[in-house]
């Protein structure tokens, strides 16, 4: 640990130099947010030390009751008021002292703020490092070290408050989708869009395709964006696999087509008209991409939409231009 500890800026400055390289010299789709390395958020070593500990009772003394010295109140009104977080471990990890440190030099001190381990103004990774060790288990949390959001200095107290949840599940600080609008105003904005899925009357969940948490993938998403798979959760029925699929939604994707949060076109269409969109692949000359559009095609059905006989656009079991289902 010590040597990982030591290791750490320059495992960073690496990781930076990595990131810079894809973004400058392969300037590719995923170059914009290639999820980190396996940068492991630090641990916060706790002193082992028994006798620098003193229990929450004691801190409950000075911390109950009163508006400004709630502490221990809603900290026992928590899920973290467990009477012993794991009865296996020392002082260390157990009520105040598992998140605060060890307090007796602050009791000592009759309540010296120095002398206590407080989260006003540490950075994200010192705060989150508190959290880790007991949440780092399971699927959810385990690649939070890798996450935009940490990387970015973004840490768990950032939407969850042990103290002063505003909701009472998760400890959130603010409900979903306004916790995450206070800092992504462009999403915001994307899902005023006339056509969008329904976060906001809250339908869809924006940690139904992310998890807030991080992960190995592109864009935090749950499963990939590539393959689709964070789509199928939902759109099952575009899954497949058909007899004729269309390459289109195979290698590229949904967001070929479509996007994701909000648009002001119909199905959340990129372009406008569907026949733009087909052309973007399809062109009247033949082209290495895309099969070209025949030529009894008449330049005037440009104007007409491409999906009024090709229909099954997904993919069809019985058309291989996706004339029908
Ligand atoms: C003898 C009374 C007393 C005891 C016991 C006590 N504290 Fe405090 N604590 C205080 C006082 C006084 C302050 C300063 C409050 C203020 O300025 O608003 C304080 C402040 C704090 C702060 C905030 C520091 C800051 O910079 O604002 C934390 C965190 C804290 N205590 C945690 C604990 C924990 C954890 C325990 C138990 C291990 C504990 N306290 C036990 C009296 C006490
Ligand atoms: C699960 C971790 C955790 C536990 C357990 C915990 N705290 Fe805190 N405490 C925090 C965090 C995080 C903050 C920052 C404010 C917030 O998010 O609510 C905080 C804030 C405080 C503050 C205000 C000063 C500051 O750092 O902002 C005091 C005082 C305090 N805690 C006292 C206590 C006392 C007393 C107990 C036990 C009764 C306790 N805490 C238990 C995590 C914890
Ligand atoms: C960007 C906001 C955000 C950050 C940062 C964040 N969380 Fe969460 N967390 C959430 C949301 C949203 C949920 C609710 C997910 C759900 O409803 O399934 C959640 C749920 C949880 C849960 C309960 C559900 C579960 O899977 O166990 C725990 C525990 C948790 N977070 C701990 C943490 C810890 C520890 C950190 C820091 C390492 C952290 N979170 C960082 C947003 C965040
Ligand atoms: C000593 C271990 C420990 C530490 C340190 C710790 N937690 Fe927890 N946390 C727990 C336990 C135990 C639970 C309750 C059991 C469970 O839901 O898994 C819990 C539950 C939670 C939940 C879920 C609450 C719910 O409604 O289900 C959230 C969110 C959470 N912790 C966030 C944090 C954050 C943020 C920090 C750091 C400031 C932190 N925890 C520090 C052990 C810990
Ligand atoms: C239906 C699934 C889905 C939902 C719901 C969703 N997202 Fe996304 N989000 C995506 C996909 C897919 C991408 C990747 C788009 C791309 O790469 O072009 C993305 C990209 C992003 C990005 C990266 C910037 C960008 O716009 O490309 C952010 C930030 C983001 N989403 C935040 C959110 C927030 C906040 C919510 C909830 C308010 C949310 N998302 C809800 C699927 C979703
Ligand atoms: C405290 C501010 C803050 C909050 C709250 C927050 N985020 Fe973020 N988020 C960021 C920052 C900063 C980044 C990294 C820069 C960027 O990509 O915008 C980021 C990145 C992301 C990304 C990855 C974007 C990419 O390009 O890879 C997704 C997805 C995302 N956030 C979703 C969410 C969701 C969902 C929530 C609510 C549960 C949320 N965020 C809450 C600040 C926040
Ligand atoms: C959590 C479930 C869920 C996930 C995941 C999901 N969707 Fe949806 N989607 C819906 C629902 C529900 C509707 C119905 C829209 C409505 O009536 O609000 C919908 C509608 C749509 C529509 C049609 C909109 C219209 O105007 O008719 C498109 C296109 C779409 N989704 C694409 C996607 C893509 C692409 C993804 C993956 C990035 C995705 N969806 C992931 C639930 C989901
Ligand atoms: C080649 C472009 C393209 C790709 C790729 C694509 N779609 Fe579509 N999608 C369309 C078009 C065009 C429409 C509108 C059809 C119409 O207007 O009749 C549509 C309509 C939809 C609708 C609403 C109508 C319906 O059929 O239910 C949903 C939902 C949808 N798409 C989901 C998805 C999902 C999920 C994926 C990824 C598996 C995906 N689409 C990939 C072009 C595409
Ligand atoms: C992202 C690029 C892309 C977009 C957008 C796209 N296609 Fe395709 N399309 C392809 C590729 C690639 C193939 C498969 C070529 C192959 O199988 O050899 C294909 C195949 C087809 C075929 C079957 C041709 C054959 O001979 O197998 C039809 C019909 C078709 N597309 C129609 C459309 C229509 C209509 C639209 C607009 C709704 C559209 N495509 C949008 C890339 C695209
Ligand atoms: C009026 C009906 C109609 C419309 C509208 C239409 N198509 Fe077609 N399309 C056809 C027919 C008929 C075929 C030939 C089917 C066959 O070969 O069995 C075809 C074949 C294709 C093929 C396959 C070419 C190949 O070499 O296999 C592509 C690609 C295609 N169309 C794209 C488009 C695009 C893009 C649009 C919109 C700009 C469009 N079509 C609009 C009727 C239509």
């Amino acid at each position: 640990m010590a040597l990982f500890k030591k290791s750490f800026p320059a495992v960073r400055a690496v990781v930076a130099a990595a990131l810079c390289f894809l973004a400058v010299v392969v300037p590719t789709k995923q170059s914009r947010g290639e999820p980190g390395s396996p940068q492991k958020a630090k641990f916060y070593q706790r002193p082992t030390d028994a006798s620098l500990y003193v229990g929450s009772e004691v801190c409950k003394s000075c911390h109950e009751d009163t508006p400004t010295k709630d502490f221990y109140k809603n900290y026992e009104a928590s899920p973290h008021f467990v009477t012993t977080m794991d009865s296996k471990k020392g002082a260390q990890w157990q009520g105040c002292e598992a998140c605060h440190g060890p307090g007796k030099e602050h009791v000592d001190g009759g309540g010296d703020k120095s002398k206590i381990f407080t989260f006003k103004d540490v950075s994200a990774q010192e705060a989150s490092a508190r959290c880790l060790d007991c949440h780092q288990y399971g699927e959810e949390h385990a690649n939070f070290g890798r996450s935009a959001h940490l990387q970015n200095n973004v840490g768990c107290t950032d939407c969850h408050s042990p103290h002063h949840a505003k909701e009472s599940q998760f400890l959130m600080k603010e409900k979903e989708p306004q916790l995450c609008y206070g800092c992504h105003l462009e999403t915001k904005q994307q899902f005023t869009r006339t056509f969008h899925h329904r976060v906001n009357e809250g339908l869809v969940r924006c940690d139904d395709c992310h998890n807030p948490h991080g992960g190995f993938l592109v864009r935090q998403a749950r499963a990939t964006i590539s393959e689709d798979t964070v789509c199928f959760k939902c759109h099952t029925d575009k899954a497949g696999p058909f007899v004729f699929e269309h390459q289109a939604v195979k290698i590229e994707g949904c967001i070929s087509c479509h996007t994701p949060h909000g648009s002001s076109n119909p199905r959340l269409l990129k372009r406008s008209q569907v026949n733009l969109l087909c052309l973007e692949c399809h062109s009247l000359t033949v082209d290495a991409g895309a099969p070209a559009i025949p030529t009894f095609h008449k330049q005037d059905q440009k104007y007409q939409a491409c999906t009024l006989c090709h229909v099954a656009i997904h993919g069809s079991n019985s058309s291989n231009v996706f004339f029908k289902p």
